[in-house]
């Protein structure tokens, strides 16, 4: 019998986000899927939802994004106990954890700069690891893959700005581990791709900082809307290693900037 496809995205937040939308999307489109994130509670909920929709999702929360706790939940992921039972494999995994500091530079602590240095470099070092570890263990699929290994990035993956010195920095090192991930597993047959989301994005918390504001909430024109995200991911998914992609750029139709 042939392994069910499983999908692992580490960075959920509270599921309103692109991280549960891209869940969600690989889940109707047959994968199994694993979640990480922090904050159990709201992981557990993603995960009960999805399962809802007749999904199979599991939740496995971190206590931080540090190198030794990203590296043992793979552990608990490779060894998990699916409930409709049958060999599972990682094929597509989603690094979109990012913590974001907005201040000018001479705020910037040292604790700052850990926070940004942990979540969008070591955890995504950890996280690439372990992915490509379980890729290398496959069969090329269909489409001539191993697996993909997916970065969400940002406006600040390629541009640095007035209060964004942390951010960007954390930001620019993830993309460019993603092109130097490219173009050392491609000859594996393992996409390795980066998406630099030029944009809001539509979650509680992105909403939130706007007050509501009803005109960005429901003018799809001017945000992102996750789940759009998450189609975009699959699409990258599904491309085959002839002609495949390893940056994406995302942006609503009518931005500004
Ligand atoms: N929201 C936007 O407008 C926007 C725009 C461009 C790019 N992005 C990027 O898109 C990705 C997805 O973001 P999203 O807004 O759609 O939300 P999301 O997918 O719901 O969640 C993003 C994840 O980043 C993690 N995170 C957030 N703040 C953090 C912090 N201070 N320290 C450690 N981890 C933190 C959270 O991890 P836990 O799950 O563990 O809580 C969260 O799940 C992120 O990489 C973000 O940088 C967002």
């Amino acid at each position: 019998m042939s392994a069910r496809p499983l999908f692992v995205v580490a960075g959920v937040g509270n599921g309103s986000g692109t991280g549960a939308a891209t869940a969600r999307v690989f889940s109707k489109a047959g994968y199994r899927v694993a979640l990480i994130a922090r904050n159990a509670d709201h992981l557990k909920r993603t995960a009960e939802e999805i399962n809802a929709a007749g999904g199979e999702a599991a939740a496995f929360p971190v206590p931080s994004y540090a190198y030794g706790d990203v590296t043992s939940v793979f552990d608990q992921i490779q060894s998990h106990q699916w409930a409709s039972g049958g060999r599972t494999e990682l094929r597509v995994a989603l690094f979109n954890a990012g913590a974001g500091v907005w201040k000018p530079f001479l705020d910037v602590t040292e604790a700052d700069v850990a926070l940004i240095t942990e979540t969008n470099i070591t955890a995504a070092f950890a996280f690439s690891r372990a992915a490509l570890l379980a890729f290398k263990q496959n069969e090329v699929d269909a489409n001539g893959k191993r697996g993909t290994l997916l970065f969400t990035g940002a406006t600040a993956s390629i541009r640095g700005n007035v209060t964004t010195s942390a951010f960007a920095a954390g930001k620019f090192a993830l993309r460019s581990l993603s092109q130097s991930l490219n173009k050392e597993f491609g000859k594996q047959n393992i996409h390795v791709a980066h998406s630099i989301i030029d944009g809001g994005i539509l979650t509680d918390l992105s909403l939130s900082r706007r007050q509501g504001d009803p005109e960005w909430k429901n003018n799809g024109d001017v945000r992102l809307d996750p789940e759009s995200i998450g189609k975009s991911y699959l699409y990258l998914a599904n491309q085959d290693r002839s002609a495949w992609t390893w940056e994406l750029d995302l942006r609503p139709a009518h931005e500004k900037w």
